[in-house]
């Protein structure tokens, strides 16, 4: 029997790793304080949502949470309801206003201060919403991030919990906070602060320690995170002299990578250390938003289609087999066909591995909200949306016949969903009498790959012989 008094909080987490990350962070902060998780909402007191503001559809999807949220109070029941992250931080007037039950909202650059506002929330006889914010109005002029925040911040990153971790073989490491691009669409540098990075030897210590705890793949974070520097007794650090530091100095991790690169200033020192380091995975994140010069400038992006695409050959040249992962915004304020077009002929040059394709969404205070005009419409945003769909998936599809026969290293995650079937529309197989079953995993490349095994090899690294491709995913059989 929980007693009344006690915490039971369920966290649910929306958007990108960074926020991932955050909400890993957090739990551990509120574990070592002795509080209790629990696995739905229905079940906690305490429903914590760390949130995404980026589009207006990741922001809808927390207003719903809120509203089952609201009813649970509406019946008397006590539930002490935190809302972190973006949304916190880019509309806490708006939520103050039309969800006055909120009792604790929290930005990304505060959440280290997360368990000691919601055991005050918890406590407190009446309720009053407990907020800690910093960056959505203070931003304005600031390029460096405020020094008293963020050392309480890099406290919390320095004091990761690392037993009990979902997925031990797997980590994240923050290596810049923030962002100082301002592309025109973009709320992040509004929600989440002025760019600012973390030493290299906290960086290197956090790794080591997430490797002695099981990690066998790190991945390093930031917005812009080619453009990570920092000075340190006296020796200044490049992004390749971190990425070498840490492939050299942190041997036992198998599988190093990174995102999210920013396609200016990717420096040649960078891609070779890439090259060279056999344990740092040939995967490059790296947004074009659009392949459209006119429509480039106008999202403020800071360079032109020729300065993507010479970033594509320069790696390309060093990697043959790397896998490019790009980003790609449609339906962005004066889109004619004719940009979308140059868009579509950017993916088929490259060729990515995987496009996350979005449609644009005017967010609120950003610079294309306050001067451009929404001007495509939904329907051609969906249809263009589709289209660039469908010709990533030709491309993946190719790519992946392109690795048939091939014997590829596969990190394996979990067991594969068997109740959505696969794209052929049949399951490669079924859970056999022997406990073999389907397993799910990735290769450096970030190829998602299903094969038989067992599930003690959940975990673990695989070499699994590529027997059949389809366009999201590859299948084989271990060797
Ligand atoms: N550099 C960041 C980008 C954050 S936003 C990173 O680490 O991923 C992630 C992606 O969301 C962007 O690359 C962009 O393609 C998309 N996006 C951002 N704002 C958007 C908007 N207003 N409408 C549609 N897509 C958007
Ligand atoms: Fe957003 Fe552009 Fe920074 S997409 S996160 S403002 S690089």
């Amino acid at each position: 029997m929980t007693q009344p008094s006690e915490m039971r909080i369920f966290l649910e987490t929306f958007g990108c790793q960074m926020n991932i990350l955050d909400s890993e962070l957090v739990a551990g902060q509120l574990k070592d304080a002795g509080h209790t998780f629990v696995d739905s909402a229905e079940e906690a007191n305490v429903v914590l949502l760390n949130t995404c503001s980026v589009r207006d559809v990741s922001e809808h999807k927390v207003l719903s949470r809120l509203g089952k949220i609201k009813e649970r109070k509406a019946r008397g029941e006590k539930v002490v309801v935190g809302v972190l992250g973006c949304m916190a931080e880019r509309a806490h007037d708006e939520l103050l206003k039309s969800k006055p039950f909120i009792d604790v909202m929290v930005g990304p650059s505060k959440i280290h201060e997360t368990k000691d506002l919601l055991e005050q929330a918890f406590s407190a006889k009446e309720s009053a919403t407990q907020k800690s914010l910093s960056y959505f109005v203070a931003r304005k002029g600031k390029t460096a991030a405020e020094p008293t925040a963020l050392d309480d911040l890099e406290l919390l990153d320095q004091s990761r919990h690392l037993e009990n971790r979902d997925t031990p073989w797997q980590a994240y490491i923050r290596i810049t906070r923030g962002c100082n691009k301002f592309c025109s669409f973009c709320v992040v540098p509004r929600t989440r602060g002025p760019e600012s990075h973390r030493s290299p030897s906290a960086i290197i210590d956090e790794a080591k320690r997430l490797v002695d705890s099981g990690a066998l793949e790190i991945t390093l974070l930031g917005q812009t995170i080619n453009h990570y520097f920092y000075e340190e007794n006296g020796k200044t650090w490049s992004f390749a002299d971190l990425l070498f530091g840490l492939h050299e100095q942190v041997k036992d991790v198998k599988r190093l990578r990174f995102l999210t690169s920013y396609p200016r200033d990717f420096t040649d020192d960078a891609l070779d250390v890439m090259k060279s380091c056999d344990r740092i995975c040939k995967y490059l994140h790296i947004p074009a938003q659009s392949g459209s010069d006119r429509i480039l400038k106008s999202m403020n992006r800071g360079y032109d289609l020729e300065t993507y695409l010479s970033l594509i050959e320069r790696a390309k040249s060093r990697m043959p087999k790397i896998s490019l992962i790009g980003d790609m915004i449609v339906g962005f304020p004066g889109e004619t066909d004719e940009d979308f077009e140059k868009s579509l002929e950017l993916l088929r040059h490259v060729r990515y591995k995987n496009v996350f394709v979005f449609k644009y969404s005017p967010r609120p205070n950003t610079v294309a909200q306050k001067i451009l005009v929404d001007d495509v419409s939904m329907d051609v945003k969906k249809l263009r949306n589709n289209r660039m769909l469908e010709a990533q998936r030709a491309i993946s599809f190719e790519l992946h016949q392109e690795m048939v026969g091939q014997t590829v290293s596969v990190l394996c995650e979990s067991q594969a969903k068997l109740d959505r079937k696969v794209e052929s529309g049949n399951l490669i197989s079924l859970r056999d009498k022997n406990k073999t079953m389907v397993l799910m995993g990735r290769t450096g490349g970030d190829h998602i790959v299903h094969f038989d095994g067992s599930s003690s090899l959940i975990g673990q690294l695989c070499d699994v012989k590529i027997t059949d491709a389809r366009p999201l995913s590859l299948s084989g059989l271990l060797v």
